[in-house]
């Protein structure tokens, strides 16, 4: 978490790195910090609050530089202050830091560094860090870039950080392990940042460094790579960024999630384009394609991710179950690293993530390689971490996805799963010709009718109007529409801090039922395809107890109309489709309860969108 930018070139520093740092706050946001070299000195603003609060602290120092790095801050260590924020001094105030991730072995080195005669002022990992760096700077007398890697190759844990030195004013030095850092290179400049988009109106060509490996970036220089662990030279790999400048902005929406929630007809097809032929009746997608074997002679599919992601996956185990005849099983990456999970070569193991970045899944990643399982990724953002990790992958194409909460890159996750599944399912022979046929037809109409579940957003806003004050809401859903219950509740919780659960709606007499009474609003998933009637049974379980029903229903449905207090309609579709168009009243639900509840929902208190610490 946190984002780190930096930029070293002709303009003026100030306003890149402001602009950068409001574009990373997705990141986190609990306090933000700015340090500039102005040819003899370095001046340093850092607050308690949003970059916005910077901005006007940062009129308190001169602006003046061409040198500049700048933090937007998720706290690990050190309650989110004044003091805490980044950057960080060391102590001779010759060096400046900041730092994306986590130092574990702080203490130890801050303990040793105490009795050496350094003080702190914070409580951060990261201000033990830069001292260290200064120590070994002075005690081995060497150059910065020197200093940085000696201290790395003492600590553990995770970092992206970026190091000036006053001593040595033309260059910052840079290094990963475990959190993201791209290098945007320019005529005659060079920027720095967790992500692409603080530099994506400067330039298209981008270095992303790998794990373990540091920058010295100079100016007038080509970039030098090293190996943090060895000193062996390594060589910088251009990309060409496809990202643009309309992506990363609002363009007329209130919000970046409202935004995000209606390109999902957009994102759907894009996910789709050149991969699903439906006239020809062909899937292509080069990384099943190539591996195809591997995923035929598997044991089993394993599904890691974490949150929304997670859900994503519980929709693929019901398609690769129903069509593949695949077994699947689904773990938090969380619980999968720690667990001493059994994992074969005979395993393929598929992880998911929106931004590739999620710490946890990184390490299950990692560990299921270890135990020779073939390792695919459906990851949102080219080049990330876990793109790079896994043995092949398919990309969602969501395009950026900004507000915290997920929603494009749910529906287009499981858009790409789906097409897994069905590859896998007619290269088994798993189901006739005819349904194959018949699935990719309907795949092809789901934009459209994500489109027309879209237009159900007044009335969505009249009911979020009506239980916007619900301290407790409960989301039911069968089959394939149970991880869309999971996923609304996760959505109602994380932007408008009302206490909500998903259940699959069986579950309620097996203790849920308890909390049913007038006041509690129970949203229901009640598509004709998918165990209808047993919804419906359920439905009048809780209207007999008096609870406040919302049913998704299908178009024209008049059963459940009877029942319930409110109903949003979704287009009608097959059942495996069902939760690309029952999630989107329910993302809308969300996104309105929050509004009216005043709360800040593209970056929702506490969260933050790239989690790179476990
Ligand atoms: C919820 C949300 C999170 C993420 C989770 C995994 O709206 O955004 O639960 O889904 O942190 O993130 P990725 O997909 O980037 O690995």
């Amino acid at each position: 978490m946190c984002g780190i930018v930096g930029y070293i070139g002709h303009r003026e520093a100030f306003p890149i790195v402001i602009k950068g740092l409001q574009r990373l706050e997705y990141r986190g946001y609990d306090s933000a910090g700015i340090a500039l070299y102005d040819g003899n000195q370095i001046n340093l603003s850092k607050t308690k609050g949003k970059v916005e609060d910077l901005k006007n602290k940062a009129k308190e120092i001169s602006q003046a530089g061409s040198i500049g790095i700048g933090h937007t801050r998720w706290a690990t260590h050190g309650v989110p202050n004044d003091v805490n924020s980044h950057p960080h001094y060391s102590n001779s105030g010759n060096l400046v830091i900041i730092h994306n991730g986590i130092i574990e072995n702080y203490e130890a080195i801050k303990q040793e560094l105490t009795k050496r005669g350094y003080t702190f002022q914070s409580d951060t990992d990261t201000e033990v860090l830069i001292n260290l760096i200064e120590e070994v700077k002075k005690t081995e007398d060497v150059k910065l870039g020197k200093a940085v890697q000696i201290a790395l190759n003492q600590v553990v844990g995770a970092y992206a950080i970026a190091v000036f030195d006053k001593e040595k004013p033309d260059e910052i030095v840079v290094a990963k392990l475990g959190s993201p850092l791209a290098i945007g290179i320019g005529e005659g400049e060079f920027f720095i940042a967790s992500d692409a988009s603080p530099f994506i109106e400067f330039t298209n060509n981008a270095v992303y460094l790998e794990d373990e490996e540091m920058a010295i970036i100079r100016l007038g220089k080509e970039i030098k790579l090293r190996k943090i662990k060895d000193d062996a030279v390594a060589y910088p790999r251009i990309l060409e960024l496809q990202m643009n400048l309309e992506e990363i902005e609002k363009g007329g929406y209130d919000h970046f999630m409202l935004k995000e929630i209606y390109e999902q007809p957009r994102a759907i097809k894009d996910t789709y384009r050149g991969r699903l032929l439906a006239d020809q009746g062909l899937i292509r997608m080069a990384g099943i394609d190539l591996n195809m074997e591997k995923f035929l002679n598997a044991n089993r599919i394993i599904i890691v991710a974490c949150g929304t992601s997670w859900h994503a996956g519980l929709v693929a185990e019901y398609i690769f179950e129903d069509l593949a005849r695949i077994p699947v099983e689904v773990e938090y990456a969380s619980e999968f690293r720690y667990r001493n999970p059994v994992i074969t070569d005979k395993d393929v193991l598929i992880a998911i993530s929106q931004s590739g970045e999620t710490a946890d899944t990184l390490a299950a990643i990692k560990l299921a390689k270890e135990k020779g399982a073939f390792v695919f990724g459906v990851c949102n953002v080219v080049g990330s971490s876990i793109a790079r990790e896994t043995d092949a992958g398919a990309y969602t194409h969501a395009g950026p996805e900004i507000g915290v909460a997920s929603t494009k890159a749910f529906t287009t996750q499981i858009t790409v799963l789906t097409l897994m599944a069905l590859k896998l399912a007619k290269a088994k022979g798993s189901f006739s010709e005819t349904k194959y046929r018949e699935y990719l037809s309907e795949l092809e109409t789901i934009p459209n009718k994500v489109e027309k579940s879209l237009e159900s957003n007044a009335l969505i806003e009249i009911i979020a109007d009506v239980y916007k004050e619900s301290t407790n809401c409960l989301y039911l859903g069968r089959g394939y529409n149970f991880p869309v219950a999971l996923e609304g509740a996760l959505k109602l919780k994380e932007i408008s801090y009302i206490h909500a659960e998903g259940y699959p709606a069986a579950e309620m007499k097996h203790g849920p039922i308890a909390l049913i009474d007038e006041q509690m609003p129970v949203f229901v998933i009640a598509t004709k395809k998918g165990h209808y009637e047993k919804v419906v049974s359920n439905i009048q379980e809780i209207k007999s107890r008096k609870g406040k029903i919302i049913a998704i229903v299908t178009e024209g449905d008049e059963q459940v109309k009877d029942l319930a207090d409110h109903v949003i309609e979704v287009p009608e579709t097959l059942e495996s489709l069902t939760p690309l168009l029952t999630t989107i009243p329910l993302q809308l639900l969300s996104y309105h309860i929050a509004v009216m509840r005043g709360c800040n929902v593209d970056q929702p208190r506490n969260l933050a969108k790239s989690v790179t610490v476990e």
